[in-house]
């Protein structure tokens, strides 16, 4: 049964009817099109659409499908999509009655309605996934408290850093990526029902009362516009996009932490994976997938831009390729979070190698530059002295911290012997004492301040 089966005197051709067939993906919108189904059945009645008998039986029924739809039991057959297949089992049940329900709404402004209550529900269920993995690094910076390791700049040791600074660096990007998709589903949640097509609807329904049955905080403003825009796709996707990025990046310090030269990281066996051929191997599979799936993210975003570039107002049928995308994202970045958690938690981290980096590759000169600039030495000068005792420890295979004092006095006689003092690893980590900074203090508060915002987290709508 078609929705437009009237005007038309051929049926139409099998593979045109599969071609534009929606119902094998947004079936998955099928809660959400019960639900937005009984608002307008209520809707109607207020209007005097339907009778207050009507209206109950098209509700009953209505749950009588949300009950078989989470059984799986729904009698889904090769419908054109997820609206069609509700209201044709409406009408072979409730007959006329069930055919009265189509008043004064399209599949245009239910399809942008179904979306957006899906896409707030999933916005919500990242953001858990996301404090999720906020709490494992939480945990595993406060467990680690104390051990030092090398900070790279272009992937070169540069100073050393607290492992916990490291762990907190990525809490900011996931606190941003929480942020982001609140503000996405703000926008989001606003009912585009009462649209119809294109131009409203000539029944007095009350818009209000429509958004708040569905389950929205307001309506759109704009008929036109609330049919056709998709903006509200590409927010989570972009949202989705920047969380895949941050994950790649994890990943990719997981990578290279795991990889013996580092040995930085042990993961639990339970998340590397053996090579077929290489009886020696522990592969970090999980880490390389994660950040191999941003691209694919990337790809999410970047087709449905490009579908939405240029089409005319209002709805085109072009509209309905946003759903395998999102769809995917949405069940990949679920799936990247839960998986990241999980290598995280079990993982080990080997301070004692860590520390010993930290003390390798002279993190330790802009400590000693520093140390002339307190001298009065212009940091300009400051640097090229510091420099030069780099290259003289080159030589002589030794770290800045056991160059002798006579070496250094030659260099800069104002030189003394509390410049060792400045240069132990551990020195350099408490010198940086300052909003922000690797100093202990500063982190143990980093740390205290990360816990007060996740759990306030917990608590946001
Ligand atoms: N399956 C369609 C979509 O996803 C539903 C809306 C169809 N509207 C229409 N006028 N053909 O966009």
């Amino acid at each position: 049964m078609k929705l437009w089966g009237g005007r038309f005197e051929k049926e139409t051709e099998g593979m045109a009817h599969d071609f534009s067939s929606s119902l094998p993906f947004d079936r998955r919108l099928a809660p959400y099109d019960l639900r937005v189904s009984e608002a307008h059945a209520l809707a109607l009645r207020e209007c005097g659409m339907l009778a207050p008998e009507e209206c109950e039986v098209i509700v009953d029924a209505l749950r009588r499908m949300k009950g078989e739809l989470d059984a799986g039991t729904f009698p889904f057959q090769d419908d054109e999509d997820i609206h069609s297949a509700v209201e044709r089992v409406l009408v072979e049940r409730l007959g006329e009655t069930g055919a009265k329900l189509r008043a004064g709404r399209s599949r245009n402004d239910q399809v942008a309605a179904d979306l957006r209550l899906y896409l707030m529900d999933e916005a919500s269920v990242l953001r858990r996934r996301l404090t999720d993995l906020m709490a494992c690094l939480l945990d595993q910076a406060e467990e680690n408290l104390g051990v030092v390791m090398p900070g790279y700049t272009h992937l070169q040791p540069a100073q050393p850093v607290l492992l916990s600074h490291h762990l907190l660096a990525y809490c900011e990007m996931l606190k941003r990526d929480m942020e982001r998709l609140a503000q996405a589903r703000a926008r989001m949640d606003r009912s585009p029902l009462g649209s119809g097509a294109l131009a409203g609807v000539t029944f007095a329904l009350d818009r209000s009362l429509l958004a708040e049955e569905a389950g929205f905080g307001g309506i759109t403003g704009n008929s036109m516009d609330a049919v056709s825009d998709r903006d509200f796709v590409a927010d989570f996707l972009y949202a989705g996009a920047l969380i895949a990025v941050h994950l790649s990046r994890l990943a990719e310090e997981v990578v290279l932490w795991v990889n013996p030269r580092f040995a930085f990281l042990a993961l639990d066996e339970a998340y590397a994976t053996g090579s077929s051929l290489m009886p020696q191997k522990a592969n970090p599979d999980v880490a390389e997938l994660v950040r191999g799936k941003a691209g694919r993210m990337f790809g999410h975003l970047v087709s449905l831009l490009v579908m939405l570039k240029g089409q005319p107002l209002t709805y085109n049928r072009d509209l309905q390729e946003d759903k395998e995308g999102v769809f995917d994202a949405v069940d990949q970045l679920k799936a990247m979070l839960q998986v990241m958690s999980g290598a995280l938690r079990s993982a080990a981290f080997d301070g004692k190698r860590m520390g010993e980096a930290a003390g390798e590759g002279y993190q330790n000169a802009t400590d000693l530059a520093d140390y002339l600039a307190e001298k009065g030495i212009p940091f300009l000068r400051a640097h090229e002295i510091a420099g030069r005792a780099v290259r003289l420890c080159l030589e002589k295979g030794v770290g800045l911290e056991e160059l002798p004092l006579k070496d250094y006095q030659e260099m800069e006689e104002s030189i003394d012997e509390d410049v060792y003092r400045r240069l132990s690893v551990d020195a350099c980590v408490k010198a940086r004492d300052i909003e922000g900074g690797t100093a202990p203090s500063r982190v143990e508060e980093a740390l205290r301040e990360a816990r007060r915002w996740l759990e306030a987290e917990g608590t946001r709508p």
